[in-house]
């Protein structure tokens, strides 16, 4: 890995706890003005200065976040599906490496859909991505994509991120599931996890607790943080979960404590 990959992804992957707390707004990008970003400026603008990086699409990032505001970008460059599409394997790559660059992106972003009709085409543009990415010393997230059909367990979702991680990517993120230590031993870059649906805050905290907990370098959350009552009482119970160790029950004080002093 080179200098300059190095030092984008250490802009991510925080050196001193060796985790992250990734905000991931990119959701419009196939469910167009989903809850919470139905106005991605009012939504991001508050969260930003809590986030580790900001995952998100060209779109929005132009349109939404202020250029001088100094924030690792992680630039979804996949899509060409909606949720209105029968296969939302069906994707392809949407955004430039020299956008990338133009966009002072720290990685890029890309779906695999592993065990879907379009498997060999979103591996082989996760492929083509990094050789593109390295060329410019950019890191590749892989985004381990689940099917309405497919299991999300240990089994199945350590298939995907090993599978990405020999395909070049420099870090994944996929979901928490049962045995998770099993997916991360056996990849060999680092794990995030997506949050998911929404869920009651304690047990979003959870997940990100037992997360880190069995080796994930932290999150890529998304509904969880801007669909929350709270959004920015939410990201700082999450930041103290990822980078301070917190137990669920402190970071759920620290939910509350947040959302009062308002
Ligand atoms: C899919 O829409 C995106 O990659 C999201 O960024 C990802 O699912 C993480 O967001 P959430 O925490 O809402 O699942």
């Amino acid at each position: 890995m080179d200098w300059g990959l190095k030092n984008r992804l250490s802009r991510i992957i925080k050196p001193t706890t060796g985790r992250t707390v990734m905000l991931a707004v990119d959701h419009g990008y196939f469910l167009g003005p989903t809850s919470g970003l139905e106005v991605p400026s009012k939504t991001i603008r508050p969260l930003l200065r809590f986030a580790d990086s900001l995952m998100l699409t060209r779109g929005v990032l132009r349109t939404s976040v202020p250029p001088d505001f100094d924030i690792p970008i992680v630039l979804r460059v996949s899509g060409g599906t909606s949720i209105l599409s029968k296969d939302l394997s069906n994707e392809g790559i949407t955004t430039s490496i020299k956008e990338a660059v133009r966009l002072n992106a720290c990685a890029v972003a890309l779906s695999i859909f592993v065990g879907s009709e379009h498997e060999k085409e979103t591996l082989l543009a996760l492929s083509e991505l990094v050789n593109q990415a390295e060329e410019y010393g950019i890191a590749v997230l892989a985004v381990t994509a689940v099917g309405r059909e497919m299991e999300r367990d240990a089994k199945y979702l350590s298939l995907c991120c090993r599978i990405a991680a020999e395909l070049g990517a420099h870090f994944v993120k996929t979901y928490y599931c049962e045995e998770f230590e099993k997916v991360v031993e056996t990849c060999p870059v680092p794990v995030v996890i997506a949050g998911g649906k929404k869920i009651p805050e304690k047990e979003a905290l959870q997940l990100a607790y037992n997360a880190v907990q069995k080796g994930a370098a932290g999150v890529d959350m998304g509904r969880n943080i801007f669909q929350s009552e709270d959004p920015v009482a939410m990201i700082q119970a999450v930041r103290a979960v990822v980078h301070k160790n917190a137990s669920v029950e402190e970071a759920y004080e620290i939910f509350k404590k947040k959302k009062k002093e308002k």
